[in-house]
Order: structure tokens, then C-alpha cells, then sequence
């Protein structure tokens, strides 16, 4: 067979290289260009100018005015998995493709197969094709997921245009494709999983699912670091990326949109992994905070926005004395750069010496810590470990701290604390410049200028 041309695309970005270098110039990435052959067909234009679906022909789509483009009836197909509905932004749009992207073992299969299973009950026709697993295996874990499974058609099959073929002739609404990494199309030459194999399916499917109006959901695996034609190069093409993600060794499972063209973005929603399959939280604000032990010390909590939803942590501080050397700082759940700011600002504006302690922060349930309105609980935390004394329980922290030693407030307050007092919270330290309400409802509202004055707060 004629061998064709190819380019060196990169991993990372999917930016094509005309030939192989350490480094990718468009984003600067290293090691990350792969050798890909180039279309072996071409229909119009580079294969990347096709990818936002249409191609063909110039006259098949001539322009129109805004004005006269049809207004399609807004609806969405809800699940019924009441956190998933909510992360797509109320349900699955026909026409619309999907990624779920998540590290092997996460719990892909098994959303997509509760999803499947729940459509087809309510009458929209699906088609779960595997290339992963056979027939006889998803059939197993249908069992196990004690869903009523049996009207939903599945495919064993990994060639795109078979797969294509079938959901055509099946009029299926919904077609569920695990995974696309699996997945290859005759048009390219290269082993499924390259990148560029990757991309022109998705592409391919885009198309189909714009032409002809079936909601696509595709499985993609992304591996710790990053992984080979890793879904990051397909969230250009797609319409929403959602990413599953947790700690295998708890139950939780975030699902996090981290692109949808149909809802808001940085949407979450928890689910827990049950012997059953994934079952939605019911109260997703306090999940993290399961199994707190109150009357302990170095421990406090805080409320963090997950898109427009409020979230209770728990942040945990341990201080002990070092032995010989530097002393140990460890983070988890919270950038260890951030930590050492605020060890010195506690140590400079505080007077609390952190010299020859060995300081421990975590943060419960593999939440990470990206928001600085969070600092309040780490100092809270930190100081109540060097006195070991623990903070009220029902205690609340939330703000942002300066170099200066001041506390600063911190956006979306009345949610924030609004949530609070519906999870039995009843008193809420934060800075004294914040707006809002100086007492709200239940929860009684300490306002602080700067850190010494959380010290001495936290010490009586
Ligand atoms: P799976 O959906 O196969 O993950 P992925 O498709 O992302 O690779 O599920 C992974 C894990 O979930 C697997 O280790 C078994 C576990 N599991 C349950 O705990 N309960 C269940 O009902 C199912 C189906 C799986
Ligand atoms: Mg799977």
C-alpha cells in the first residue's frame, strides 16, 4: 500500500509540525510530537479545515442570515441521574457531542451503561458501542447495576464508519461510543489511539451527530500524565468535556464540566461508586465532609464555590516538632507554594513560630484547594494544631489573606453562607470588609481585620 505523507503532531496541543523536534513551538511542550500519517483521502480543503463538521462541496451550505436560521425547540433528554443531568446543564441535547474523559477505572463505563439503560426506558432509542468489551461483559455489568439494561442495542465494533452505519439504519437517538481511543476510521492510516486517528473520529462524529441529530457521548482515557492523544487534544472539536474524576480509594466521583456549549462551565456533580453502579449524592454541599471528627484539633472548614455551588471542606493542619534538618512541609489538596506563604505570613504577622515544626495540611475527601477564599481555614487550622485546641465545630471560615496579614473578603458571600447555616454551621469568621449582612439568620457573623486578631480569636 502507497505509504502517505505525514506530519509530526503534538500530544499536548494537537498542533501539526511539518517535521519532528524536541519541542513543540506552539505550545511549548517537550517530547510530545508523535509521527501521524495525513489523510489518506482528502474531500476539500486540509483534513483539519474539515473538522468542524459541514465539508463537502462549496455550494452544499451557503451562508444565511442570522435571522433566518431556524430556532430548534430547546429540548434536552434528561437521565434521570439527577448530578449528571445537572453538570450537562439540564440534560442531553440532540445533535450534541459529549466527552467523558477520566483516568482508567474511574467509572466511565459504568455512567455511560446507567445512562444508556435510563434513556432507553423512557423510549429515545441508544447504541453502546464497545471496543473495550465484549457483548457478554457489558451484559455482566448491566446485571450489576441492577438497571433494567435489556432494551438498549449494543455493538462490538471499532471501525467508525460500521459503527455510523449501524446507529443509521438503528435510528438511534443516543449513541454512546466507549471509548475513542478504540475507535478508527479506514480514511487514515495509523493504529487507533494516535492522535490523529483520535481527532478525526471525533470530528467525523461531530459531523454525523450535526447532520444527522443523534446525541453522541464518547469515552476518552486520560492517563496521569496527561496520556498519548489524551482527550485534551478532542476538546476543540467537541461540545461539552466533562471529566470524571477522584481518589480510587473513595467512593466519591466528581464529575466536572470543564467545557459545555449547552450550560455553564466548572459545574459539579458527585456521585458515589456503590456496588450497584454510581449513585448520584443527595447532598452533594456536604459529601466532603462525611466522617469529620469535631472534637479534634488542626481542623476547620470552609465553603468553596464549585461553579454556582457551595461546598463544605474540611482542612486538616498537623504541626510537630522536627528532628534534625529542615522541617517538613507537606500539602495535599493545596499548591505547597501557597502553604508557605501562609506559614510565613502566620510566623511575620502572627507570631507564631513554625521554625522547627514539621507542618502537615490536607484537605479531606481529594478535594484540591484552588480558591484563595480558603486560606482562612488553613491558618485557622494551622493555629489550632500549635495550640492543639480545636476550633468551635460549628465554626465556619472563609477569606482570602494578604501578605499584610489581612484578611480580605471573598466573592459569592450569601451563597456561601447561605449553605452554611443549611449544613448546621452557626457562627462564620471572615474579613471585616466583607459586604453583606452582619448577621444572617442562624449564623452569627465574626468579622476580622487581620490574622492577630484570628489568633486571639481562636486562643480565648
Ligand atoms: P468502569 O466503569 O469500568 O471504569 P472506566 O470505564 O472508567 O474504566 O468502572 C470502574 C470500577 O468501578 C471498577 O473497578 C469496578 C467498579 N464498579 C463498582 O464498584 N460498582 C459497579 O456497579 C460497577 C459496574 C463497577
Ligand atoms: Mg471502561
Amino acid at each position: 500500500m502507497h505509504k502517505g505523507r505525514s506530519v509530526f503532531r503534538c500530544t499536548e496541543c494537537g498542533a501539526d509540525q511539518p517535521k519532528w523536534g524536541g519541542k513543540c513551538d506552539a505550545c511549548g511542550a517537550w517530547n510530545s510530537l508523535v509521527e501521524e500519517p495525513v489523510a489518506k483521502r482528502r474531500m476539500g480543503g486540509s483534513p483539519d479545515r474539515q473538522m468542524g463538521g459541514g465539508g463537502g462541496s462549496p455550494s452544499d451550505n451557503p451562508p444565511i442570515r442570522l435571522s433566518a436560521v431556524t430556532e430548534t425547540p430547546a429540548t434536552r433528554w434528561r437521565t434521570g441521574l439527577a448530578e449528571f443531568d445537572f453538570v450537562l446543564g439540564g440534560g442531553i441535547v440532540p445533535g450534541s457531542v459529549t466527552l467523558v474523559g477520566g483516568e482508567p477505572g474511574i467509572g466511565k463505563s459504568t455512567l455511560l451503561m446507567q445512562c444508556a439503560a435510563r434513556l432507553e426506558r423512557q423510549g429515545i432509542a441508544t447504541l453502546y458501542v464497545s471496543g473495550e468489551e465484549s457483548p457478554d461483559q457489558l451484559r455482566l455489568r448491566a446485571d450489576r447495576l441492577q438497571e433494567d439494561a435489556g432494551g438498549i442495542h449494543v455493538l462490538g465494533e471499532t471501525r467508525l464508519e460500521s459503527i455510523i452505519h449501524h446507529a443509521t439504519q438503528l435510528k438511534s437517538s443516543v449513541v454512546l461510543l466507549d471509548s475513542v481511543q478504540t475507535t478508527y476510521t479506514e480514511e487514515l492510516e495509523g493504529a487507533p489511539g494516535n492522535v490523529g486517528q483520535v481527532r478525526e473520529c471525533a470530528a467525523r462524529l461531530m459531523r454525523f451527530a450535526k447532520e444527522s441529530g443523534p446525541a453522541v457521548l464518547l469515552v476518552g482515557h486520560v492517563t496521569k500524565g496527561g496520556g498519548i492523544a489524551g482527550p485534551k487534544t478532542l476538546e476543540h472539536i467537541v461540545d461539552t468535556v466533562l471529566y470524571f474524576e477522584g481518589e480510587m480509594t473513595l467512593d466519591h466521583r466528581i464529575l466536572r464540566a470543564v467545557k459545555n456549549r449547552f450550560g455553564s462551565v466548572d459545574e459539579i456533580g458527585v456521585f458515589s461508586m456503590t456496588g450497584s453502579g454510581l449513585e448520584p449524592v443527595a447532598n452533594p454541599a456536604a459529601a466532603f465532609l462525611a466522617g469529620r471528627s469535631t472534637g479534634a484539633s488542626g481542623s476547620a472548614v470552609t465553603a468553596l464555590m464549585e461553579g454556582t455551588r457551595p461546598m463544605l471542606v474540611e482542612i486538616q493542619a498537623l504541626a510537630s516538632k522536627a528532628g534534625f534538618g529542615t522541617p517538613q512541609r507537606v500539602a495535599t489538596g493545596l499548591d505547597h507554594r501557597r502553604l508557605a506563604l501562609l506559614l510565613a505570613v502566620l510566623e511575620r504577622r502572627g507570631g507564631l513560630p513554625f521554625g522547627n515544626l514539621d507542618v502537615f495540611v490536607n484537605v479531606t475527601g481529594g478535594v484540591r484547594l484552588i480558591e484563595p477564599s480558603t486560606d482562612l481555614a488553613v491558618l485557622a487550622a494551622l493555629v489550632s494544631t500549635v495550640h492543639d485546641r480545636p476550633v468551635p465545630a460549628d465554626a465556619l471560615f472563609l477569606g482570602e489573606v494578604g501578605l499584610g496579614g489581612e484578611i480580605r473578603p471573598v466573592a459569592g458571600v450569601e451563597r456561601r453562607l447561605a449553605e452554611a447555616a443549611r449544613q448546621g454551621f452557626r457562627r462564620v469568621f471572615l474579613s471585616a470588609r466583607s459586604r453583606g449582612p452582619a448577621n444572617n439568620g442562624d449564623l452569627e457573623v465574626i468579622g476580622l481585620e487581620g490574622i492577630s486578631e484570628l489568633t486571639r480569636r481562636l486562643a480565648a
